[in-house]
């Protein structure tokens, strides 16, 4: 057995150092095709064991030609970190410690990896040091449980109690978003039995950040318990919502104030870039990613809520033989929806610990000098648009200036494919405010100037390919 487990983790982490060391020079996306990728897998359902090391070199064979360059400094798709290397080592010891971080007793240095890691995340956001934090999948996840705790304690000062009630002829809650929210906020108030009805839709400036004017207006006309969701970071132009007015707004309304900071929160700890994201100190709860720009393999995400009570109370799961012991340290389960799973803490812990305060530092403001760069090279090219105001690390192209919309959308979603068929770099599209965009997100670790050139160049050379039809 204990051959079986060296052997294998050897193969193992021969294989993983082997991939790694060679994840810059790789095509950032898959060389297999879907029927390649299938023909590798699927074998027969094996009906005796076999040996590790084979498996091991079987599944990484399979994987590799089909996994995305995530950890590459060429990665530029949605929002991606880019998994630090001593966060996925932590990560390996985890998975061999095969720890359980449902309670404290099921894995005490697992919950104690949390307790410690959770200080430094209030220290490093600069929030208030006494909210809670649920380690969890990712913000979608997080804003899930921030916003339960959310619901739990509006309803609770307007005298109702879900937990004996449920939701059943509970206070009509109003939840104010902007009409730019992200998709996964949606769908967090979705599973947790809030429809369209109960949202109220907020106008939205030209970079997508929440008008408070319109806020106020229609806090004003709302009677009832309230949620706002505000955002740090708009997922294409990077935008931060007008947090210290907002923050205003909720108090004057005795609104609880939620945060999706899944990137953009992480502003806050980057002098340079702090006031973009002030006063957000002053909200009620937080979701902010571990595996954005903190480098966190994934999966990490954040539920930072500043009331406990209400946090614990909307999280907790108890039974008589999990009861914790006088002695024990944090129980996790009391913030997040699960009670067995990963210990998330160590590879946090390890994360936080290899780049220090200075190293976020450093690397949070270089992806944002990346991403400036990038538009001023792009921004001397005629026909070429950068479309968002680049205040973090967030550039929205588009191509064929002047051109119908129609036409602008072809240009610029021939030259995403053909910037994915060279395979230099990797970039991703999406629509915003009505157009195509080439949606660039500086956000992997080793990224720095020299990569965005090459990107630049990329770019630069699908737009004549393009052009020339
Ligand atoms: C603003 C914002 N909120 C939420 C999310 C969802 O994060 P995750 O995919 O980690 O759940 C994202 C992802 O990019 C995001 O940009």
């Amino acid at each position: 057995m204990e051959d079986e487990f060296i052997n294998a983790m050897e193969r193992a982490t021969k294989r993983a150092t082997e991939y790694r060391k060679t994840s810059a020079a790789r095509p950032p996306r898959p060389t297999a095709s879907l029927e390649e990728l299938r023909a590798a897998f699927d074998l027969p359902l094996p009906q005796d064991p076999r040996r590790g090391t084979e498996i091991i070199d079987h599944l990484a064979d399979a994987a590799e030609p089909g996994l995305i360059g995530i950890t590459s400094p060429h990665h530029f798709g949605w929002v991606m970190g880019g998994s630090h290397p001593v966060g996925a080592a932590a990560d390996f010891l985890t998975v061999a410690w095969g720890q359980n971080a449902g309670i404290y007793a099921t894995s005490p240095a697992a919950a104690v990896a949390e307790e410690v890691s959770a200080r430094w995340l209030l220290e490093l956001l600069d929030l208030p040091k006494e909210s809670s934090i649920g380690f969890v999948t990712g913000a979608t996840m997080a804003s899930f449980i921030c916003l339960a705790a959310a619901r739990t304690h509006i309803l609770c000062e307007a005298g109702w109690d879900l937990e004996q009630e449920g939701l059943t002829g509970a206070p009509a809650v109003s939840v104010f978003l902007a009409a730019e929210a992200h998709a996964t906020i949606h769908a967090g108030l979705r599973y947790l039995g809030f429809g369209d009805r109960q949202k109220v839709s907020i106008n939205v400036d030209g970079e997508g950040r929440m008008c408070a004017e319109d806020l106020a207006q229609k806090l004003a006309a709302h009677k009832g318990p309230k949620i706002i969701i505000c955002q740090a970071g708009h997922i294409n132009s990077g935008a931060f919502d007008p947090i210290p007015e907002i923050v205003k707004l909720a108090r004057q309304f005795d609104a609880w104030l939620h945060v999706d900071g899944a990137f953009g929160l992480w502003a806050r700890s980057v002098p340079e870039l702090e006031h973009l994201c002030e006063g957000a100190e002053g909200a009620d709860s937080w979701s902010v990613d571990g595996h954005k720009w903190l480098q966190v393999p994934y999966d990490s995400g954040f539920a930072i809520v500043k009331n406990r009570e209400a946090h614990v109370r909307a999280m907790d799961i108890s039974a008589s033989y999990i009861k914790p012991s006088a002695s024990d340290g944090v129980i996790p389960s009391q913030y997040v929806p699960e009670l067995s799973r990963r210990a998330r803490g160590f590879a946090v812990w390890a994360t936080i610990q290899a780049l220090g305060r200075s190293g976020i530092e450093e690397m949070v403001a270089r992806h944002c000098r990346c991403a400036a760069h990038l538009a001023e090279v792009l921004a001397k090219e005629p026909d070429i648009e950068v479309l968002n105001e680049v205040v973090i690390n967030q550039v929205a192209i588009g191509f064929g200036t002047g051109l119908p919309v129609a036409e602008q959308d072809a240009l610029t979603n021939a030259v995403i494919a053909e910037v994915q068929r060279e395979n230099t770099s990797f970039v991703g599209g999406a629509t915003w405010k009505g157009r195509a965009i080439l949606r660039v997100s500086v956000i992997s670790r080793e990224t720095d100037i020299a990569h965005m050139d090459q990107l630049a160049a990329s770019i630069l050379r699908a737009w004549e390919k393009v052009k020339a039809g």
